[in-house]
């Protein structure tokens, strides 16, 4: 592992993207004790989070740093200053229908922000160990499960542009994956959709044409320790164990076990909406060779569910009290 200084503490581990749905399950899985003995440096694009801390749900405090990735000049001289041991890239335009409208935004969040990592990897940290965290929807539609590249909107094109980039540093693991999770203020998970939508009566479409094999955001933190430890690099589909279930069944059954009123409910399909960008209608992905890799079984999307049940739980305590 690299070292920071010459005083033999394990190089930082930094965490791009640290203040979204995804990078916060980082933050927080690795906030005591960080990773392989480095501590953790969430970096976030802009000064709205508050001053020096990660404070976005309140379970999470640390210093962070600032730095917009697409900026070659910023991204360099803060990876010259940490000489990190790793970095797990999670910063992009993740909105799929952003990206549509925004092209150049695509561009540059998603494939500029990767080549100025690279670059500045390449002077200054060769031996980092980078996590490119990527996404199903790089797959044709359908070519999950078979390994068939064929991006069917904007969001995927940049994303496996950045892909290729990533993989011209040389230890890189890419993890294409779907996930499910609590969301962000800006963002929320799915969970609190369903809920506020069916608590307050409000008329909600269940596509039953779409199919998925999502994991909860906090198994990607444990599967990237463990390939961090044993240094895998390669690329890897990263969602749960198994055959998928369509949008649909996958929220009835998260309905169900929070006892949600469903007379508001609807079955439907994704074409009844008129969406900004087309979106693959099966992205279930083949999880095999990450299984090969770790040794076992990732968990089933039923257990998905429990987990997304159990964490809305436990947050909505977390409120009241
Ligand atoms: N969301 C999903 O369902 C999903 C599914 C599969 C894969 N993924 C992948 O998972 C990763 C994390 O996504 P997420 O769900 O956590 O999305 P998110 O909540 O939107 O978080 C993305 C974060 O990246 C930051 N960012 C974007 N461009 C940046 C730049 N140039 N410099 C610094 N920070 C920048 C954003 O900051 P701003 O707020 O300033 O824009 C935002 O905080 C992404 O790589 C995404 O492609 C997501």
């Amino acid at each position: 592992m690299a070292l920071a200084d010459n005083s033999n503490r394990p190089a930082p581990v930094l965490i791009t993207g640290a203040a979204g749905a995804l990078g916060l399950y980082f933050c927080s899985a690795w906030a005591s004790n960080g990773l392989a003995g480095g501590r953790i440096v969430p970096l976030v694009r802009d000064g709205r989070q508050q001053k020096g801390t990660l404070a976005t749900t309140g379970r999470y405090l640390a210093p962070v740093e600032h730095v917009d990735l697409a900026d070659p000049a910023q991204t360099e001289a803060l990876i010259a200053r940490f000489r990190p041991s790793v970095i797990i890239h999670c910063a992009a335009l993740a909105n799929v229908d952003r990206c549509e409208d925004d092209r150049d935004k695509a561009f540059r969040d998603n494939v500029e922000g990767t080549r100025s990592i690279v670059d500045a990897l390449h002077r200054q940290a060769p031996d980092c160990h980078l996590i490119h965290i990527s996404t199903d929807q790089v797959y044709r539609d359908g070519g999950g499960c078979r390994g068939e590249i064929g991006p069917v909107n904007v969001y995927g094109w940049t994303k496996l542009w950045s892909e290729d980039i990533a993989r011209q540093h040389k230890v890189t693991t890419v993890l294409r994956l779907n996930y499910v999770g609590r969301g962000t203020s800006a963002r929320p998970g799915l969970v609190n959709w369903l809920v506020d939508s069916l608590r307050a009566e409000k008329p909600v479409t269940l596509f039953q044409d779409v199919l998925f094999n999502p994991c909860h955001g906090a198994l990607v933190p444990r599967v990237v320790e463990r390939m961090v430890m044993a240094r895998t690099t390669g690329i890897f589909n990263l969602g749960a164990h198994g055959d998928g279930l369509s949008k649909a069944d996958f929220l009835l059954a998260v309905a169900q076990k929070l006892c949600l009123p469903t007379q508001t409910l609807q079955m439907g399909r994704l074409s009844d909406l008129s969406l900004k960008a087309p979106r693959p209608l099966d992205m279930r992905m083949d999880v095999s060779a990450t299984e090969t890799v770790l040794g076992e079984a990732l968990p089933s999307l039923l257990e998905t569910v429990e987990d997304l049940v159990a964490e809305w739980q436990e947050e909505e305590k977390h409120n009241a009290g």
